[in-house]
């Protein structure tokens, strides 16, 4: 059975898109096969952020249309193994996602044995958020530790878990909160909300914290997501919440501020 996992928040540029090229890569990192849709509809950013964008003929609305087979407008990762990516389409028109397209695909991709589903859902409650959402059994709820930006995953929230397939059903969507983007030091100084503000606000379960690290914008440069560099906070922290994901007790990190000694000052590693 595939698991349909969004990737969603109320803000827009918060890193939902850097999350979902991590996160379906760790995933495929680890054995499962993964495909990652990109729903952002007129934008196109995974497959940059992946490095495939070069390598897009079809693209998700031409298979909904019938345009394109699945398997045609698929591209394989060229890093891992085991993950694939459905690209967004360039056209303007918004509503080109349809609910009936959207659970064709979706299922055609369980049927191909397809562990998980990542959905990279654009930003906001519009359609093409909504359509990510709607058939998702789990949602990892993106946020910067921001107000506006808690307040907004807030909602979306109250939107998963009243208007999903799964709430129409009267079941639960399994709900986490990633949140991204943070510097400790900064939130030390209350110069942003702390991991327990957030936690305590929104109560949803912590998937992770990944910290701001300017490795992330050089990743997303280069076409790796971040996930490749074990040497980065921000790839050690992606591949924490993976392993969260699967279930596993791996304890917080990167959440508190360092002391910084003279050891870690000479050879250290700031990001
Ligand atoms: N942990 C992080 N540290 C630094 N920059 C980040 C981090 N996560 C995301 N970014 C940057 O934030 C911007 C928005 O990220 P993106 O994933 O495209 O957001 P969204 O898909 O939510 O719009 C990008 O420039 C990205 O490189
Ligand atoms: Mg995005």
């Amino acid at each position: 059975m595939a698991k349909i996992i969004v990737v969603t928040s109320g803000k827009g540029g918060v890193g939902k898109t850097t999350s979902s090229a991590a996160i379906s890569s760790g995933l495929a990192l680890r054995g499962h096969k993964t495909a990652v849709i990109d729903f952002d509809i007129g934008l196109r950013n995974l497959d940059i952020v992946m490095n495939c964008e070069r390598r897009v003929v079809y693209d998700f609305v031409n298979v909904i249309n019938g345009d394109a087979t699945l398997r045609q407008a698929l591209i394989k990762d060229k890093r891992v193994d085991n993950l694939y990516i459905l690209p967004a389409s360039q056209t303007r028109d918004k509503d080109a996602l349809s609910m009936d397209g959207v659970e064709r695909v979706l299922k055609e991709l369980a049927d191909d044995g397809f562990e998980y589903i990542i959905c990279d859902s654009p930003a906001g409650i519009e359609h093409g958020a909504f359509m990510a959402l709607y058939f998702a059994d789990t949602a990892i709820v993106v946020a910067n530790p921001e107000v506006s930006s808690v307040r907004d995953s807030d909602r979306i929230l109250g939107i998963l878990q009243s208007k999903s397939r799964r709430a129409e059903n009267g079941e639960r969507v399994e709900e986490y909160l990633l949140l991204t983007r943070y510097n400790p030091e900064r939130a030390a100084k209350g110069e942003m909300l702390a991991v327990e503000d957030v936690e305590e606000i929104l109560a949803t379960k912590l998937l992770g914290v990944i910290p701001e690290s300017e490795t992330v914008l050089k990743a997303s440069n280069q076409g790796i997501p971040v996930i490749h560099d074990d040497q980065s906070t921000a790839g050690q922290a992606y591949s924490d919440a993976v392993a969260r994901l699967l279930g596993e007790e791996v304890e917080q990190r990167f959440i508190h501020a360092e002391q910084k000694g003279l050891f870690k000052r000479l050879f250290g590693r700031t990001a």
